[in-house]
């Protein structure tokens, strides 16, 4: 059974979304570790509640790869085959992306490469795009740069607040991570450059 690690910093819907899935058998992995930068994240407290393997590593003060080291290490300590970042707000150093080359997936609430980096959906309303959506992809040493492995279209109506788009956005966001989870560990896809490509 391979084994996934979670990172996240806050809410963790998108984790929890991973973990149903588990669950139910959709998802042919285990969760063998949730780790959380912030102590205060609702999403460790979900984890916990669920009976999982939880750990809280503080990033506040440390520097990157010193705090990255800590990951790794427990990630590793875990036998993590798969990272996935699941609202985990920090970039990673080109260290810790090394470590799992092409294992690491993280998901961002745009049609990368529109709109990387933090508030996603403010930018996408703002910039007045008819459609927006979110997107699976690898981790790289860039921001929101790894080569994309799924993504879904979510309209934007002219109602929309950033919190109503926000929610329509989050909805495929629960949908396509598993999805894209179970594109790498059934391995069905190939990687050529950029491309993510089905087998
Ligand atoms: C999501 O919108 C995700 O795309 C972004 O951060 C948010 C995390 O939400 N990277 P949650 O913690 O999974 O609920």
């Amino acid at each position: 059974m391979k084994k996934l690690g979670i990172l996240l910093s806050g809410r963790g819907s998108n984790f929890e979304a991973i973990a149903r899935n588990v669950q139910a058998g959709k998802i042919p992995a285990e969760i063998a570790l949730v780790i959380s930068n912030k102590p205060e994240a609702l999403g460790l407290a979900r984890a916990k509640d669920m009976g999982l393997q939880t750990l809280c590593i503080p990033s506040k003060g440390k520097e990157r790869e010193a705090f990255d080291r800590e990951v790794v290490a427990a990630l590793k300590e875990y036998r993590v085959d798969l990272v996935c970042l699941a609202g985990f707000m920090r970039i990673l150093s080109p260290y810790f992306v090394r470590e799992f080359p092409r294992r690491i997936l993280n998901i961002h609430p745009a049609l990368l490469p529109a709109f990387p980096g933090e508030n996603a959906q403010r930018q996408a309303m703002d910039y007045g795009v008819k459609f927006t959506g979110c997107t699976v992809h690898l981790v790289n040493e860039g921001v929101d740069t790894g080569p994309i492995i799924c993504q879904a279209v979510v309209p934007v109506q002219d109602d929309d607040t950033e919190q109503t788009l926000a929610a329509r956005i989050l909805k495929e966001e629960h949908r396509i991570y598993s999805e894209a989870i179970c594109l790498l560990l059934d391995d069905k896809v190939r990687i050529e450059g950029r491309r993510v490509l089905r087998k």
